[in-house]
């Protein structure tokens, strides 16, 4: 049912579920940066956890763009940067196969959520050696995985070989504030300052201060946000408060994005125009970029 891999695993990882995990990771990996990695390994390790609910209300956000013409029970669908396996947990239920890859100790937390879903293999693999054979895939997603690592046109370009000839890729990644103004670049300079502080810390006092500013930035806001939301309905002009996004997220995936925004040692940011040239220079066009939050999501097709 799965696809054959390309070359022999270095290592098999036994699991407690009986599923093994095969890791095609190397000494000297390339376009991987080992302490952002090792700090997604250790955030999965936390928040490893979601409801149903949770994945339906925060997947039909990056899927708003995809329908059942493009993502269908014939896809075979390779989700790279899988982290607990939430997206490929999402879409099961919908497609062919999902082969999931992380090179993190994520994918212990992404065997164990999709653990009753028999069409998901997870595979430990970084994104310049993933081991599947080129046009493999119809449809790929990658979200919020491209602006964690050290080339992210590369990375692109090596991900999307993987795509058969008119595949879909669904990707997401960090915006450059391109669409906001003063203000909001003022903050977001801010919290810049502060990851780079924070994501330098041991594992433990960094899970501590994440949590502290879900609790006491993201979560007032949050209150506030939801608050007009129930006075004023759903206006635009709520909608440009900072962390607006998060009016109807969980507590849990607060704080798993809190952990997410500063605990992590690389980030890169890319506007739309960024975006799209790095896509087309990896063979994909028809971009449809998302209107709607998170920012930004994108929809491209292999030519
Ligand atoms: C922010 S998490 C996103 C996880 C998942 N896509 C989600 O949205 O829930 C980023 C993921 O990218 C993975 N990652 C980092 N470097 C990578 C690389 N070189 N190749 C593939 N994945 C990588 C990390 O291990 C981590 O699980």
């Amino acid at each position: 049912m799965f696809l054959k891999y390309s070359e022999n695993p270095n290592k098999i990882i036994e699991t407690k579920i009986k599923k093994n995990i095969y890791s095609f990771l190397t000494e000297n990996e390339t376009n991987l940066d080992q302490k952002t990695v090792d700090s997604f390994g250790e955030e999965w390790d936390k928040f490893n956890s979601f409801t149903d609910e949770e994945i339906k209300n925060a997947g039909d956000q990056y899927f708003d763009i995809v329908n059942s013409a493009i993502l269908n029970k014939e896809s075979v669908v390779l989700d790279l940067g899988c982290g607990s396996g939430r997206w490929t947990k999402y879409v099961a239920d919908k497609v062919s196969i999902v082969e999931a890859v992380d090179p993190s100790e994520a994918v212990f937390s992404a065997v164990n959520l999709t653990q009753n879903n028999p069409n998901v293999r997870v595979t430990q693999a970084s994104v310049s050696n993933i081991p599947f054979a080129d046009n493999s895939f119809d449809f790929i997603i990658c979200l919020g995985v491209l602006h964690h690592i050290p080339d992210t046109q590369q990375a692109l370009i090596d991900l999307c070989k993987k795509l058969k000839p008119n595949g879909h890729i669904l990707l997401y990644l960090y915006y450059s504030l391109d669409n906001r103004g003063a203000f909001y670049n003022f903050i977001f300079k801010s919290s810049t300052i502060l990851r780079k502080g924070i994501s330098k810390l041991p594992h433990s006092p960094k899970k501590i201060i994440c949590d502290i500013i879900a609790f006491i930035v993201y979560m007032p806001l949050v209150v506030i946000v939801r608050f007009l939301f129930s006075i004023f309905g759903k206006k635009n002009w709520i909608k440009k408060i900072p962390l607006s996004y998060y009016s109807d997220k969980s507590v849990n995936i607060i704080r798993n994005d809190a952990l997410d925004r500063f605990g992590t040692p690389l980030e890169q940011r890319f506007s739309k125009l960024e975006i799209s040239v790095m896509l087309n220079n990896a063979g994909i066009s028809n971009n449809k970029f998302s209107s709607n939050e998170p920012y930004w999501h994108v929809l491209g097709k292999k030519l």
